[in-house]
């Protein structure tokens, strides 16, 4: 298998070393960032052990030491980080310490922002250079940036007006929500909507995007634009 990073030009890791060997069958170890239940992990996971993603989850990252979603790996034995670091302790790793465990010790070749409610660091998006995605439950650019995650967003587009919505699958750089988006999805928004009933379901088409773009990812089946927009070309 290659992967995306083909495309960025980054070194090969875990999944093309083993192509490299004849192993057809060579799975993307994948990273994943959660903050909270982690509903969309789980469907990443579900994708995988369906075969239809070619990947795996290898290692989970969290803020939040006891959020649904890192007990969820931890049930599963998959090893579980606390980034970032609390301030004036030794819980949890610097921005240094991650980039090195992700890229040494797990062999991560994708990171996924799965519901991730800090800042990503600069060296994280160094060195995941078009092969860190985000998924908003927006249709980005509107209703994204400094204080648009969970509740907020929804909250917002109701308010609005707009009759649709939808999540969003981005590349992540250095500026929040600013990445080059790869994917969307459409879903109305009716006119007896509260903000509940359009995240829940928002909830039900991020379940069917993010893994339908892990799997792209994983096939190396991203392309690029001449302008540098990506997008994704189906499976045979
Ligand atoms: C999702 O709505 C995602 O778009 C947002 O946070 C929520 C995470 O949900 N960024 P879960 O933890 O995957 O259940």
């Amino acid at each position: 298998m290659t992967t995306a990073r083909a495309h960025a030009g980054r070194p090969s890791t875990s999944a093309t070393a083993a192509t490299a060997g004849g192993d057809a069958d060579a799975r993307a170890t994948l990273a994943v960032f959660v903050s909270g239940g982690g509903s969309n992990m789980r469907a990443i996971d579900a994708a995988c052990e369906s075969g239809a993603v070619r990947g795996r989850v290898g290692v989970v990252v969290t803020n939040a030491a006891d959020c649904g979603g890192a007990e969820w790996a931890r049930a599963r034995g998959i090893p579980v980080l606390i980034y970032p670091r609390k301030k004036g302790t030794t819980d949890g790793l610097t921005a240094e310490e991650l980039v090195e465990s992700l890229t040494r010790e797990h062999g991560a070749d994708f990171v996924l922002l799965a519901g991730y409610l800090r800042l990503i660091p600069p060296e994280l998006c160094r060195a995941y250079e078009n092969r860190m995605v985000n998924i908003h439950p927006a249709l980005l650019p509107s209703f994204g940036g400094k204080g648009m995650h969970g509740e907020n967003v929804h909250k917002a587009v109701v308010a609005s007006g707009v009759r649709y919505t939808g999540p969003t699958i981005h590349f992540v750089n250095e500026e929040f929500d600013k990445g080059k988006i790869i994917a969307q999805s459409v879903v109305p928004v009716l006119d007896d909507d509260d903000y509940k009933a359009v995240a829940a379901r928002v909830l039900e088409q991020e379940h069917l995007l993010f893994p339908r773009v892990v799997a792209a990812m994983c096939d190396d089946r991203v392309r690029f634009r001449p302008d540098g927009v990506p997008y994704i070309v189906d499976s045979d």
